[in-house]
């Protein structure tokens, strides 16, 4: 047997103790596998005082994340802090200027400074996996880099949060109110230290930008995605989509057009009994079309301790094998720069409206819809107490700018109140 791998883990948190838990459980399954021992070093986090359940007493501890990257006994920097910049930053470009191989499972710090970290990674010789960051336990990079190698990516699409399903099918199935939903999701390890990245769509916004990198062969380009979160969703959106056959999910999509590269993460309607519409929990879904294998469906957990730590250690293994991968599947000064592309292709959509409950006021709806150019397929009235009655509307396929258009449009009617809910209705 050779030389074991040496790991340094910076963050004993959700993820990094899965990782610590599989190192010490499996430590013979991944020997055998990996052609070589896997041993741990070196660990660090904030604070060497908090009992983290495991046993670690067999490790140096560095209370400074880049005094671990820089170690000399370490071969591998696992980088499970967070934070797109500060000392997540600071601890993997040191790591890659000692010349260690890079395992991360932040997709933020990715989706920000991939770019420049590749590059610095390859000049110095060095690896950077980050299976973990995008999807949890689904390999979906891998199926990327690797099974998909040899196809032109024509789109890459699914739901790629865990929180955000969990908090929108929860809400639903179990009628719970969505604090409560909210701290289940907490409980279960699936939350970014800073939440609004889950809700707003942030964090799925880092996670398609990654894989649309690897997909298309081009630089990173997380600005460009056009974002929205969950947060405008309301239990009744999630009920009244119900009652029309829909679900909610907060869905990316990223294809290349003849305008360039589209990239967009926002709730989007699929239909209930389609897979995406079936998704549970903090189960994610990565679908990916390629010009010769068709369309591939990945299906799994894409948060939490276990599913998280799998992935880490995949990639660990891949380098213990002797495995160098460039970041993003190709050297990085060979991917292009995108040009970013709105989602202008036409869809059918979902408006809710409150509506003032008045003569004429849904023939004022009708008309602005109609002037917008938008068509109306199907119309339900809710029933109601007070002065505003809930209308839902699902369109015939229109244009992003048409729905827009009428939206502006019905708020200037005086006959509803709030803004509309519009949201687009993929056929998947
Ligand atoms: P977490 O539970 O909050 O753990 C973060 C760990 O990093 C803690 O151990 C913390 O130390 C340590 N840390 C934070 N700032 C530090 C600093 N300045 N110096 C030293 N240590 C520091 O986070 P997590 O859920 O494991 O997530 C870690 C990374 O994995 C994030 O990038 C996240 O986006 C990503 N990720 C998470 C999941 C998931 O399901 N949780 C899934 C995929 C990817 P203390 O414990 O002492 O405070
Ligand atoms: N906060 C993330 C999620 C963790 O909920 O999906 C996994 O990346």
């Amino acid at each position: 047997m050779t030389d074991p791998l040496r790991l340094g883990i910076a963050g004993l948190g959700t993820v990094g103790i899965g990782v610590v838990k599989i190192v010490q459980r499996h430590a013979d399954l991944i020997a055998k596998r990996a052609g070589r021992p896997v041993e741990i070093t070196a660990v660090s986090a904030r604070d060497p005082n908090k009992d983290r359940g495991v046993d670690l007493s067999a490790y140096a501890w560095e209370t400074d994340p880049v005094a671990l990257a820089r170690r000399g006994d370490i071969d591998v920097f696992i980088e499970v802090m967070g934070g797109h910049d500060g000392p997540a930053k600071a601890a993997t470009e040191a790591a890659i200027a000692a010349g260690h191989d890079v395992v991360s499972a932040n997709k933020a710090l990715l989706a920000h400074s991939g770019q420049a970290l590749a590059e610095a990674a390859e000049a110095a010789g060095a690896v950077i996996r980050f299976e973990a960051a995008v999807a949890g336990g689904i390999p979906v990079i891998k199926a990327l880099t690797e099974g998909l190698a040899a196809n032109r990516i024509t789109r890459v699409m699914g739901v790629m949060n865990g929180t955000c399903n969990y908090i929108l099918t929860r809400m639903e199935s179990a009628g719970l109110p969505y604090e409560t939903v909210f701290e289940e999701a907490r409980a279960l390890g699936y939350l970014e230290a800073d939440p609004t990245l889950d809700i707003g769509g942030i964090d799925a916004g880092h996670k398609l930008s990654l894989l649309a990198a690897i997909a298309f062969g081009t630089k990173v380009s997380f600005d460009a995605v056009a974002l929205e979160g969950i947060d405008r969703i309301s239990i009744d959106d999630i009920r009244r989509a119900g009652d029309m056959g829909y679900r909610i999910k907060l869905l990316g999509v990223a294809q290349q057009t003849g305008r360039g590269l589209e990239q967009r993460m926002s709730p989007c309607l699929v239909p209930a009994d389609s897979p995406l519409g079936q998704l549970q929990g903090g189960t994610n879904m990565v679908v990916l079309e390629g010009d010769s294998v068709g369309q591939i469906v990945l299906r799994g957990a894409g948060a939490g301790e276990g599913p998280t730590a799998s992935a880490v250690m995949a990639d660990v293994i891949e380098i213990a094998r002797g495995s160098r991968m460039s970041t993003f599947g190709q050297p990085a000064t060979s991917l292009s720069q995108p040009v970013a592309a709105n989602a202008s292709g036409a869809a059918a959509y979902y408006l809710r409206l409150e509506l003032i409950d008045k003569p004429g006021a849904l023939a004022k709806i009708a008309s602005v819809l109609g002037d917008a150019g938008v068509s109306i397929s199907r119309m339900r009235q809710y029933g109601h107490e007070d002065t505003t009655a809930p209308v839902l509307i699902v369109t015939h396929k229109t244009t992003p700018d048409a729905i827009a258009t009428a939206c502006e449009g019905v708020m200037g009617t005086g006959v509803v109140t709030g803004k509309p809910v519009a949201l687009r209705i993929e056929q998947v």
